[in-house]
C-alpha cells in the first residue's frame, strides 16, 4: 500500500515525482505530499486526498529543483488529514521524512523524544523517525552525514519502514532505506530514483537495484551507494525490467481492471511460455531446478497466500491431489503463521503473491522457514521480498498488474499451479504420457478459449444491469468451482461495495438457503463436469424458493436453459481447468456492475493493491 518516489539528477526533480505517485495511485492511499530543495531553500507541500489536490496547492508555485522525494499515505496511525500526510520533519524542519510501513515502538520512541523537548506535530507513527534522525546533530556540534543520522535513528526502531530522508543541511543527498515495505532503485545517465515499486520508475530507465531487508541506499547527483545498516557496503546486481510504461498504463481501456481481464489470455500465454514439453508431457520449470531432490522428497504440500492467490491456492491443492498424488492443503496466510503449523522438511509450502509484498504472506514464508520446510514462491512482481525469500520459485511474467482487483493473475496463478503439478506428476511417475500431452495440449488451448468469452463482454454488461438493483448476492459452486464462486464473489464485493457470499454448493441447504428469495439472486457455476448434476439439484432447490439464479454454464447445455433465469456460456474443457474460463464472466460481471454504479474501479474505497501491513 502506500507510495514513495524519490528522484535526484540534473532534471526538474518535482514533475519527475508527482508522474512518479500517479504511477502509484492504485496501490491505495488517502494522502499526498512533496518535498524539494530548490537550491536555496527547502520546499513542502502535503495533504489530504489524491495526487490532483496536491497538484492544485502546488500548481501557483514556480518550484525548482533537481532533488526531491513525495509520498502517498495509506493511514495506519492519524486519520488521513494534511497535518499528518507525509513528509513530516524535525523541530529545526531541516530534515524531512516520508515513510511507508509502521515504527511499531513509536509511543515510547514519542515520550522519550518530548521528555527531550521535541515537539510533535503530528498524530502519526511517522513523525519520530525526523526526530530521531535530528537528535545526532543535536548531541554534537561536529559534522554528522545525514546517512549515519539515519543509520542511528534506524536502531532504535521496531516495526517495517520503506522510507526516504532529505535534509536542508545535506541538500545533495537522498537517503532511503527498507526493512519490510519494498525499495527499488533505478539508476539513470546522471539521475537516481527511488521508488515503491517500478511502475514509477520505468519510463526513466529499466536498470533497477532491488533494495533488500535492512540496506540503505544514498542517491547523490553522483551516483548511489549502497549499505546495510552496519554501514557495509554492498555490491547489487542491477537487474533490467522486463516491461515498459504502456504496460502500465490503460492502453485505451477506461479502466485497468477491463484492461487487465482482457490481459487474462496473455497471462495465461506468458505463465505457459517455454515451460510446456508438449511430447513429454510436462512442465519445465527452470525456478524449480535447483529443489528439484528435494521436492521429489516431500510428503505434502501446503498453500499459503492471501485473499485471490489464496482462492487460486484451493485450486492448487486439487492439482496437487489430483494430479501429482501429494497430499495438499491451503491456509489463508494470516491464519498460518499464527496457528504454530505443523510442518517440517518433509513438507513443500507454496506462497502465492502477485505482488510479492504482502505482510502476510511473507510472515507465513519467514514462518514456514523456522520450521525447514521447502518454500516455494509464485509471484508476479519480480525481484519482490516473497520472491527473494523463498527457496525458489517460479515469476508469473503477467506484466504489472494494477487495478486493485486480481483479475489476470488469478489465472495466471492457475497456470502456474497447473504447471508445478505437472512437473510433480510426471516425475513421482502419476501422470501416464498421454494424459500429461493431454493437459499440456488443452492448456495451451485455452487462451482461444477465454477470447470467445471476452467477446461476450456486452452480454454480461447488460446481465450486470438487470440485476443491478439487488444489493445481495449468493455465488455457489462445487469441487473445481467452489473456490471461484469465492473469488467471484470477492470480486463483486471489493469493487462495487455488493454483498456477495461464495459458498460451497454443497452446503447452501445447510444454512444460507435461508436467505433465498426473489430479492437474493445466486449467481452458480454450473458448468458440465462430474458434480454437474448435483449444482441441478441446487438450482432446483433455489428456484422452489423463487431465486433468481445467473448461471455459468458449458456451450450447448440446452438443459440449463429451462432451469435458470440468465445463462452465460462457456466453452468446454477438461473440469480442472474450467476456471481459468468460468472466472472470466464473474470478473466482467463484477467490473460492468461497479461501473454501472459510477464507483472507482481501479482504486476501490479501504483498499490498497498491496497489502504491507498486517
Ligand atoms: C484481490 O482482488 C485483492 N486485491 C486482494 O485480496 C489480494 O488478492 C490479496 O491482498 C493478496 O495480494 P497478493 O497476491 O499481492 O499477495
Ligand atoms: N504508518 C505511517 C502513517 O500512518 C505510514 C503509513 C503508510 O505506509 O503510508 O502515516
Amino acid at each position: 500500500m502506500c507510495g514513495i518516489v524519490g528522484y535526484v539528477g540534473k532534471r526538474n526533480a518535482l514533475p519527475i515525482v508527482l508522474e512518479g505517485l500517479k504511477r502509484l495511485e492504485y496501490r491505495g492511499y488517502d494522502s499526498a505530499g512533496v518535498v524539494l530543495w530548490d537550491g536555496e531553500e527547502i520546499k513542502f507541500e502535503k495533504t489530504a486526498g489524491r495526487v490532483a489536490a496536491l497538484e492544485k496547492k502546488i500548481s501557483n508555485k514556480p518550484w525548482q529543483g533537481n532533488l526531491a522525494i513525495a509520498h502517498t499515505r495509506w493511514a495506519t496511525h492519524g486519520k488521513p488529514s494534511d497535518r499528518n500526510a507525509h513528509p513530516h520533519a524535525d523541530c529545526a524542519q531541516k530534515i524531512y521524512v516520508v515513510h511507508n510501513g509502521i515504527v511499531e515502538n513509536y509511543l515510547e520512541i514519542r515520550e522519550a523524544l518530548t521528555r527531550e523537548g521535541h515537539v510533535f506535530k503530528s498524530d502519526t507513527d511517522t513523525e519520530v523517525l525526523a526526530h530521531l534522525i535530528e537528535r545526532p546533530f543535536l548531541a554534537t556540534s561536529g559534522p554528522i552525514a545525514l546517512e549515519d543520522a539515519v543509520l542511528d535513528a534506524l536502531r532504535h526502531v521496531v516495526g517495517t519502514f520503506g522510507l526516504a530522508v532529505i535534509s536542508k543541511d545535506d541538500p545533495q543527498k537522498i537517503v532511503a532505506a527498507r526493512r519490510g515495505s519494498p525499495l527499488i532503485l533505478g539508476l539513470g545517465d546522471g539521475e537516481y530514483l527511488a521508488a515503491s515499486d517500478a511502475a514509477a520508475i520505468v519510463e526513466h530507465t529499466k536498470n533497477v537495484i532491488y533494495l533488500h531487508d535492512n540496506e540503505m541506499a544514498l542517491l547523490t547527483p553522483q551516483g548511489l551507494k549502497i549499505f546495510n545498516l552496519s554501514k557495509k557496503t554492498l555490491e547489487k546486481p542491477v537487474d533490467t525490467i522486463n516491461w515498459d510504461i504502456s504496460a502500465a498504463q490503460k492502453g485505451g481501456f477506461a479502466h485497468f481492471m477491463k484492461k487487465e481481464i482482457f490481459e487474462g489470455p496473455a497471462a495465461l500465454e506468458n505463465v505457459l511460455r517455454g515451460r510446456l514439453l508438449e511430447k513429454d508431457g510436462v512442465s519445465k520449470l527452470g525456478g524449480l531446478e535447483s529443489v528439484r531432490d528435494k521436492l521429489l522428497n516431500v510428503k505434502r504440500i501446503l498453500i499459503t497466500a492471501c485473499g485471490t492467490s489464496y482462492y487460486a491456492g484451493l485450486i492448487g491443492k486439487y492439482y496437487f491431489e489430483e494430479i501429482a498424488k501429494v497430499p495438499a492443503s491451503a491456509e489463508y496466510a494470516s491464519e498460518f503463521r499464527y496457528s504454530n503449523p505443523v510442518v517440517d522438511e518433509s513438507a513443500a509450502v507454496i506462497l502465492i503473491s502477485q505482488s510479492g509484498e504482502t505482510a502476510d504472506t511473507l510472515e507465513a514464508l519467514r514462518e514456514a522457514k523456522k520450521h525447514g520446510a521447502l518454500t516455494l514462491g509464485i509471484v508476479n512482481a519480480v525481484g519482490s521480498t516473497i520472491a527473494r525469500e523463498s527457496d525458489a520459485g517460479i515469476y508469473n511474467h503477467a506484466g504489472p498488474e494494477i487495478g486493485v482487483a486480481s483479475t489476470k493473475a488469478f489465472i495466471s496463478q492457475l497456470g502456474a499451479l497447473m504447471l508445478v503439478a505437472l512437473f510433480l506428476g510426471r516425475q513421482r511417475s502419476k501422470i501416464p504420457l498421454n494424459l500429461g500431452e493431454k493437459f499440456v495440449k488443452e492448456l495451451k488451448g485455452l487462451p482461444a478459449k477465454m477470447e470467445w468469452i471476452l467477446k461476450k463482454d456486452e452480454e454480461i454488461k447488460k446481465l450486470a444491469k438487470k440485476y443491478l438493483k439487488h444489493k445481495n448476492f449468493l455465488y455457489l459452486g462445487r469441487k473445481y468451482q467452489f473456490p471461484v464462486a469465492l473469488e467471484g464473489a470477492l470480486k463483486l464485493k471489493e469493487i462495487s461495495y455488493r454483498h456477495a457470499e461464495g459458498y460451497a454448493s454443497g452446503e447452501m441447504k445447510h444454512g444460507p438457503i435461508a436467505l433465498i428469495d426473489e430479492n437474493f439472486p445466486t449467481i452458480v457455476l454450473a458448468t458440465k463436469d462430474m458434480v454437474y448434476e448435483k449444482i441441478i439439484s441446487n438450482i432446483e432447490e433455489i428456484k422452489a424458493r423463487s431465486g433468481k439464479i445467473l448461471a455459468v454454464a458449458t456451450e450447448g447445455d440446452d438443459r440449463i436453459l429451462k432451469l435458470v433465469d440468465d445463462v452465460i456460456f462457456i466453452p468446454q474443457t477438461l473440469e480442472m481447468l474450467a476456471p481459468i474460463l468460468s472466472i472470466i464472466p464473474l470478473q466482467l460481471f463484477a467490473y460492468h456492475t461497479a461501473n454501472l454504479l459510477g464507483l472507482d474501479v481501479d482504486k476501490p474505497r479501504n483498499l490498497a493493491k498491496s497489502v504491507t501491513v498486517e
